[in-house]
């Protein structure tokens, strides 16, 4: 096991955050204009899977828009917001519910609804007219999920409290409430529950799902020690502590296939109250040769700053992920056009998501080309989303 290096990990302490969209909001990205000779790997084709080649290397990295309407459908500006970002090689959408009782922030979409599912249907009919790749990211918040929004206590690995103040979008904070440990026929069920939201993606028309296993929801929680206290099937060994993502992975797989499948991961554990242990990257690195086996769509590293070098992954996490997956791997975090590029084409990763710059420039991809300048973001943008 290796052992944890204070100085290298300092940063994931430091950057820690109660949610995701607090992160977000404070962080601003710039990046300048760039000879678009230097970004020529991103432009390259990839061919995903036999069933699905990606006509460039830029991801749009899954960011949550808090606009869905009161029944947690997309909205129409939802479709026009992934349309007019439809020349990247692949969509991958806000994070979106997998039932109503895993909701944690305001106004997030679901996928567990007909009217949600005839909402996405609208997106991704208009993006695939579009020439673009549609992916649906898949999400359970765990113990990250209130009251406030389901009605009943959240659910997670262990009952390990949640703890102060939830910022949230539109002047709503929420204090973290009693959270309750699932017992393992209500893990089983919410593996079907993972399986019909996947389905139902399916029927919504997208290309494939992503698992969120990452920035600290409820995969990630079965993942790490500081929020996963079990001593069963789900918790204790390095592989009891993998099983659930391996679950809803297979299946998931065995039903739409492995090519439609992919999951997104933090190994950098800096994110939604969650905390390195020792020992917690061996469980990812089993995880992560469990899935080098099952020829998944790709692996996606979930972090907002991939400069950073963690003493406890050796390195950069996405060099971790390299190192411990074979198969296409997303990068993303922090990147700028220029150096993305030098990365891909270096082979760290072979696609790179970006998240705030495109959110700050929809027409990131054809700026890219032209060598245009971009726009930076501002927390500001998030306010325009509908
Ligand atoms: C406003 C906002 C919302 C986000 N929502 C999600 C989300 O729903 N799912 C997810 O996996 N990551 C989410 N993220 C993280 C991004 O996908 C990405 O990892 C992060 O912004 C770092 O990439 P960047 O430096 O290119 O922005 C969000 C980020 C931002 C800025």
């Amino acid at each position: 096991m290796a052992a944890l290096d204070k100085s290298a990990a300092t940063p994931a302490t430091v950057d820690k955050a109660p949610a995701p969209l607090v992160l977000a909001g404070v962080m601003s990205l710039s990046a300048p204009a760039t000879d678009p000779a230097l970004l020529a790997s991103l432009f390259q084709p990839l061919r995903l899977s036999d069933v699905l080649t990606l006509k460039n290397r830029i991801v749009l990295a899954p960011c949550t828009r808090n606009c869905a309407d009161p029944g947690l459908v997309p909205t129409a500006g939802a479709a026009d917001y992934y349309v007019e970002r439809a020349a990247a090689g692949l969509l991958v959408t806000e994070a979106t519910l997998i039932t109503q009782h895993c909701q944690g922030y305001r106004d997030t979409p679901g996928i567990y609804t007909e009217a949600q599912v005839r909402g996405w249907r609208r997106v991704t009919d208009r993006v695939h007219a579009a020439g673009g790749a549609i992916f649906s990211q898949l999400w359970h918040v765990g113990r990250l999920a209130h009251p406030y929004y389901t009605g009943v206590p959240a659910v997670c690995p262990s009952a390990v409290p949640t703890e102060g103040l939830c910022h949230q979008v539109r002047g709503v904070v929420l204090n973290y409430m009693p959270v309750r440990s699932l017992d393992a026929s209500e893990i089983r069920r919410l593996v079907r529950t993972y399986l019909d939201a996947a389905l139902n993606a399916m029927a919504a028309g997208f290309d494939g799902v992503e698992l969120h296993g990452g920035n600290g929801y409820l995969i990630d929680q079965f993942l790490r020690q500081t929020t996963n206290k079990r001593y069963d099937r789900y918790g204790g060994r390095i592989e009891d502590r993998a099983r659930f993502a391996i679950e809803v992975t297979d299946a998931i797989a065995g039903r739409i296939g492995p090519e439609r499948v992919a999951m997104r991961l933090s190994p950098a554990a800096y994110f939604g109250l969650m905390d390195y242990t020792p020992g917690d990257e061996e469980t990812l690195i089993h995880l992560l040769q469990n899935l080098s086996q099952r020829r998944l769509a790709y692996v996606h590293l979930a972090l907002h700053d991939d400069h950073q070098v963690y003493g406890y992954l050796k390195g950069r996490a996405s060099a971790f992920l390299r190192r411990h997956y074979r198969g296409t791997l997303i990068g993303n975090g922090g990147y700028k056009p220029a150096e993305a590029a030098a990365a891909v084409g270096a082979g760290q990763f072979d696609l790179a998501a970006f998240g705030r710059l495109f959110i700050a420039n929809p027409d990131f991809v054809e700026r890219l080309r032209l060598g245009s300048e971009l726009r930076s973001y501002e927390r500001g943008l998030l306010e325009l989303f509908r």
